[in-house]
């Protein structure tokens, strides 16, 4: 199957300290940021200068080693050392609650932490190495699943995706948009439409400018239309990322992906979710066991730093839901396309 190759890399490991393109300016800049200290590693993820699940996940991993770096000049004991380094690992996690990748990739440095016996300087290089790891890996880990997916897009296809699950929130090829640049590759007739993604817009100032960089053709709609272009018969298939999978198939992304899984299921469209493997979350059986991230007011009451409404209104704003298994068609992952009773094709795939 051929594939597509990305331009973007949206998280680097350099020397010693983290690249990454700041992704709080777009459209108007496409600027890259070194991060050089963990407490400014949280904050990158807290403020999303990097997003999307699997990209955080890497983030966190560079984390850990920008704390090892500044301890390392603190003269600790190895064993202090180490005591410590675990402290901010587990601080790290807390910047966003959702995704499950951050906590995944943050305990595999942890792994490395507890079971290293030689020294610090030896330590600060496997956590390194295995941040680099980690960054590749999600890389190919993207293509296959790309590949996976692109079986099940109907020729000429036209693909509706909401937020951006793409190489801008993971490493560098994208969950579900990896499906629709694996597909593209094979099938140059497939277009996108991205749903604008209200409050921060993923989709309008992500989804849209990655796609046109890569010359994929892409649609942009405001959230409230998509069940007007399904009925219109305009919509073939959808395809969304993930944040959180439950052990049941449950399904967390960005707030907005369960009206689309209700509105595709009424007009038996199929909605898929492309995600690692290290997105699902088998030590919770259902979605309702996911913590939602609450986030500021501002992001609800502003558009571009200008208020949209009256002062005094009343304002909620959870980052994302939960569609329930029953509306999702397939879980497109690296290891195959899951398909219902999840339960089920989850359990066998951790075997
Ligand atoms: O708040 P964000 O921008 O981090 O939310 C991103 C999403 O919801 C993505 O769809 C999800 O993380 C999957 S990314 C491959």
């Amino acid at each position: 199957m051929a594939q597509f190759e990305s331009k973007i890399r949206t998280i680097e490991w350099m020397d010693d300290c983290s690249r990454m393109v700041d992704q709080t300016k777009f459209p108007y800049e496409f600027n890259y940021i070194d991060i050089k200290t963990g407490d400014d590693m949280f904050d990158a993820i807290k403020t999303m200068i990097v997003r999307g699940a699997p990209a955080i996940g890497i983030a966190g991993a560079h984390g850990v080693v920008l704390y090892a770096q500044e301890l390392q000049k603190k003269n600790l004991s190895f064993d202090e050392f180490k005591k410590e380094l675990l402290k901010k690992s587990d601080y790290i996690v807390t910047s966003r609650p959702t995704a499950v990748n951050l906590y995944w990739a943050v305990e595999k440095q942890k792994d490395i932490i507890k079971n290293c016996t030689s020294d610090i300087e030896t330590l600060i290089d496997e956590l390194k190495i295995n941040g680099k790891k980690l960054e590749l890996e999600d890389i190919e880990i993207n293509k296959k699943i790309g590949d996976y997916g692109a079986m099940v897009v109907p020729k000429g296809a036209t693909i509706l995706t909401h937020c951006n699950a793409g190489a801008l929130a993971t490493v560098g090829y994208g969950t579900a948009l990896g499906v629709v640049r694996s597909a593209y590759a094979n099938d140059p007739t497939i277009q996108v439409f991205a749903d604008e993604t209200r409050p921060r817009q993923q989709g309008a100032r992500i989804t849209t400018l990655e796609l046109v960089m890569d010359g994929i053709p892409v649609t942009l709609i405001t959230d409230g239309m998509c069940s007007y272009f399904m009925k219109k018969g305009m919509i073939d298939m959808v395809c969304v990322g993930a944040d959180r999978i439950a052990a049941n198939g449950d399904a967390a992304n960005k707030i907005g992906t369960y009206t689309v899984a209700i509105a595709a299921k009424y007009h038996n469209i199929p909605f898929y979710v492309a995600a690692p493997l290290s997105t699902i979350d088998t030590s919770i059986k259902t979605g309702d066991e996911i913590v939602i991230e609450e986030r500021s007011h501002d992001e609800v009451t502003t558009i571009n730093g200008k208020r949209i409404c009256a002062d005094g209104v009343n304002i909620i704003n959870p980052g994302f839901d939960v569609t329930p298994h029953e509306l999702i068609t397939g879980i497109i992952t690296e290891k195959g396309i899951l398909k219902p009773d999840y339960k089920e094709s989850i359990a066998k795939v951790f075997e």
